[in-house]
């Protein structure tokens, strides 16, 4: 069995991508799975965490010993994980979240019409989750565990999202073919806001959510449990 160092401890995990709807039938998604996310959760379980699911899209099972709490779109998941964040230790997310949503959503199934033109389609930006879970720490002494998930110039993005979003730890994945979105492995640089990076090499999602906890753990307050 893995270490206890997460005894006592609850976390928040989010996973999977959140879907953007344009009308009843259509919505803007990405590729996530969700398998990072729930990779992340099946570990903390085995490192004794209570732990706090919120899912966006995916075709997984709910995880053993996991409250799994399943949201549709960006403001959803930003509510849940708002919600689940209050009594956090730790709070990761994993989940791909749409930046922007169609500034309209039509009720009814939008029409194709003979001779016109589609109408453009408007997008506003979501909220930034992640950006507000790091400026307002619900609890004092809070660890806050971003993702990025970049294709071009992915470390000097990472270090720049590190430094924008505000938060302890990064997550830098390249996305490629068998790795970050839909794979069953991936690879990583973890950065950190002490200035620490943390290459982890290609293999099972499970080895990259086990050292995210092992650089989250000695980060935890410490606080009665
Ligand atoms: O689900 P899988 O198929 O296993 O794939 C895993 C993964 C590739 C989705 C995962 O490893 C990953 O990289 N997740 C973050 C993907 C992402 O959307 O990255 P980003 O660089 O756009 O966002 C940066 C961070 O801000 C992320 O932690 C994201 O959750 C968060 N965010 C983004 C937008 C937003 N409006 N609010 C947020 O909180």
């Amino acid at each position: 069995a893995a270490e206890q160092d997460l005894a006592g401890r609850h976390v928040v995990v989010s996973a999977g991508g959140t879907r953007e709807p344009l009308d009843p039938v259509r919505y803007l998604g990405n590729r996530s799975s969700g398998k990072q996310g729930y990779a992340l959760a099946r570990t903390a379980v085995a490192r004794g965490a209570r732990v706090t699911l919120v899912a966006g899209n995916t075709e997984l099972p709910d995880p053993a010993g996991v409250d799994v709490i399943r949201v549709g779109t960006a403001r959803q998941l930003h509510e849940a994980v708002l919600k689940a964040a209050a009594e956090a230790d730790a709070v990761v997310m994993a989940a791909a979240v749409a930046d922007f949503r169609p500034a309209v959503y039509t009720t009814g199934k939008i029409k194709k019409i003979d001779g016109q033109e589609p109408e453009p389609v408007t997008l506003v930006r979501n909220p930034d989750i992640l950006a507000e879970l790091s400026a307002e720490r619900a609890r004092p002494g809070q660890v806050v565990v971003g993702f990025a998930a970049e294709t071009d110039d992915v470390l000097a993005n990472g270090r720049a999202k590190l430094a924008r979003k505000g938060c302890d730890l990064l997550v830098v994945n390249e996305v490629g073919e068998h790795k970050a979105f839909g794979s069953a492995g991936n690879e990583a640089v973890i950065l950190a806001a002490d200035g620490t990076e943390t290459p982890v090499p290609y293999g099972p999602k499970e080895d990259l959510a086990d050292t995210v906890w092992d650089l989250v753990a000695p980060r935890l307050a410490d606080t009665d449990r």
